[in-house]
């Protein structure tokens, strides 16, 4: 069984993949940290995002990378954004995320293009998303956890900036995939939204 749970940044998309997967007793595969991982790459070898070349020369990133802290940050989230518009970066990482999705047993994957082109036969699709205000709610939230000082206005704009960057791409753009429903979390509580996920995917199994 594959679930394919995609949306925008803050959407609620890595707590429902992480839900479904204890529901479902499936193992869960955040594609963004693969993407976070070349993006920060590029920032640790002085090399340019928007440079396919670099990019690509980053995508073969060590694995102990996808381990280090920097790796959560909105700096590298919007790295891995910009590293991620190059069909040559989506390309090298294909594999990886097949072979996740089709390990016997079944997996569920998070990420913007998993019903649209990593899995398309996927066999439950998600659409994740709320809006902009609420992400940003949620992210500034996170950041006071962690002891930090966020600016409302300015995660407004790196959220909207990003949006724009997934959506508007011409490979694999951010977009809600055939025969996927649509979650939309901005008044719904964790556990909530959950339900609702869990009950999406029973109808569609
Ligand atoms: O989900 P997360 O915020 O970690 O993703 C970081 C960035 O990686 C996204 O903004 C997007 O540009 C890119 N990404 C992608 N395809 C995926 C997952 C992430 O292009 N499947």
């Amino acid at each position: 069984m594959i679930i394919a749970v995609d949306g925008p940044a803050a959407s609620g998309k890595g707590t429902i993949a992480k839900a479904l997967g204890r529901h479902y007793d499936l193992p869960v595969l955040d594609t963004g940290l693969l993407y976070r991982a070349v993006g920060l790459s590029v920032l640790k070898a002085g090399g340019d995002p928007d440079l396919e070349a670099d990019a690509l020369a980053a995508a073969g990133f060590d694995d102990d990378i996808l381990s280090d802290p920097a790796l959560r940050s909105e700096a590298v989230g919007s790295l891995a954004s910009r590293v991620s518009v190059h069909q040559s970066v989506r390309d090298a990482l294909i594999e990886r995320q097949r072979d996740f999705a089709t390990q016997p047993g079944g997996a569920i994957l998070d990420g913007r293009d998993i019903g649209t082109v990593i899995a398309p036969d996927a066999d439950a699709k998600i659409f994740v998303t709320a809006s902009v205000q609420v992400r940003a709610d949620r992210r500034f939230k996170d950041a006071l956890g962690h002891g930090g000082h966020p600016d409302m206005d300015s995660l407004i704009a790196d959220i909207q900036a990003r949006d724009t960057r997934d959506m508007s791409r011409d490979h694999a753009p951010l977009k809600q995939a055939p025969g996927a429903d649509l979650l939309d979390t901005s008044d719904l509580t964790i556990d909530a939204a959950v339900q609702r996920a869990i009950a999406l995917v029973d109808a569609q199994l």
